[in-house]
């Protein structure tokens, strides 16, 4: 490793952690793991059959240098493994491995094996501690932090799920490099999302940055801006965590209409961000030159601009009317009234929506 990593607390009574942030630091996973207390020996890496083969030897020999005896559970590739019977599947190789209370997960790769991870040490032995590694963009700037954690029902996304925090974040930059080009530029939604809603020097910074360049530094300080997020309102009930959520309205809709897989959840969140930018500046305060700037950033990191023509209107309102956010009947939509600076409103109107997805044409 090169400089020392960044390290960001997050500050939650009674399970604060620390989040690193270094290029080069899966490789001082061992000892950094040693380093937390009350953590058995026994432990087991949860990984795909993409990440497993790239990354899972250097990790579990990480941890055998460092006193550990890791098993290694390995699930397929695909946001199909976020289920219940994978999470179950997890489980029963855990208990046919001799694992019990005192051993310990450690979630090596993207949202999905982090979700799927989190889940099952939150519920194996009325739950365990795990350690996230991960290794997307996502990951690293958004899922593995906060410490919501889950699996997919048949009837909709992360719908079964617990709250359970990480007891350390390793971040290593590096892991990013095998990401396929596609899946590296998506990650990006969420970082001009973040922007967006709390950090807008966080743009000048996104124009600058060239293809696929040093990103710790910026990791870091999504991870700082999502953490100061979680520990001002760990549960969403606040309505700080629901900031998060800016571009997330329409953007399921599309991603739901578009049938799952077609567009990545980055770039559905793409147009998400873009409608949901046109609608502050109609519903909100934000210039409509700055919500063209953000479209710009946008384009910038390869991200769609526009709606497939095959995705109706009617479809994504369908896929709408199904969202947790529209359960109880009103409209709470996370709007901008400048750059960095988000609040909820209920004042944005189906009327205005389907402008808002019309104009995505
Ligand atoms: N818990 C949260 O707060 C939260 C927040 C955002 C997203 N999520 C969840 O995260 C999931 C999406 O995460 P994702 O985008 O990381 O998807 P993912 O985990 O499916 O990873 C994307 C693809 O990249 C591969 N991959 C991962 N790391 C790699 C690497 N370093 N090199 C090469 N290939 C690699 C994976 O095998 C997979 O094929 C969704 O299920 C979403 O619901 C959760
Ligand atoms: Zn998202």
């Amino acid at each position: 490793m090169t400089s020392p990593p960044h390290r960001i607390p997050v500050a939650l009574p009674g399970h604060a952690y620390d989040v690193l942030v270094g290029d080069g630091l899966l490789a001082e996973s061992g000892h950094l793991i040693r380093g937390l207390d009350r953590l058995g020996k026994k432990c087991a890496i949860v990984t795909d059959t993409n990440v497993g083969p790239l990354y899972a030897g250097l990790l579990a020999a990480r941890l055998v240098e460092a006193g550990f005896t890791p098993d290694t559970i390995t699930v397929p590739a695909g946001e199909g493994s976020k289920s219940m019977p994978v999470a179950e599947d997890i489980c029963r190789q855990l208990i046919r491995g001799g694992h019990d209370r005192g051993s310990f997960l450690v979630a090596l790769g993207g949202g999905v094996v982090g979700d799927l991870a989190g889940f099952a040490a939150a519920i194996f032995f009325r739950g365990i501690p795990f350690v996230q590694i991960p290794t997307t963009v996502v990951a690293q700037v958004d899922s593995s932090v906060g410490g919501k954690t889950g699996v997919n029902a048949h009837e909709g996304k992360n719908l079964i799920g617990a709250f359970h925090q990480p007891r350390l974040v390793i971040a290593d930059p590096r892991t990013l490099d095998s990401l396929p080009d596609r899946a590296y530029r998506e990650g990006f939604a969420e970082i001009i999302k973040h922007a967006a809603i709390r950090d807008a020097p966080m743009l000048d910074r996104l124009e600058a940055l060239p293809p696929r360049g040093d990103i710790t530094a910026l990791v870091a300080d999504n991870v700082a801006l999502k953490a100061a997020i979680v520990v001002e309102d760990e549960r969403e009930t606040a309505g700080t965590r629901a900031l998060l959520n800016f571009g997330h309205t329409i953007g399921h809709g599309i991603e739901a209409s578009a049938g799952y897989g077609e567009l990545m959840h980055g770039e559905a969140i793409s147009l998400g961000l873009i409608a949901a930018a046109r609608l502050s500046s109609t519903r909100s305060t934000l210039p409509t030159a700055d919500a063209e700037r953000l479209r710009g950033v946008l384009a910038r990191f390869g991200l769609p601009l526009a709606l497939p023509s095959r995705i109706t209107t009617d479809a994504i309102l369908g896929a709408l009317s199904h969202d947790k956010k529209f359960r109880a009947g009103q409209i709470r939509f996370v709007l901008l009234s400048a750059l960095g600076k988000a609040h909820l409103s209920e004042e944005v109107t189906l009327a205005d929506i389907v402008g808002a997805i019309e104009s995505l044409r």
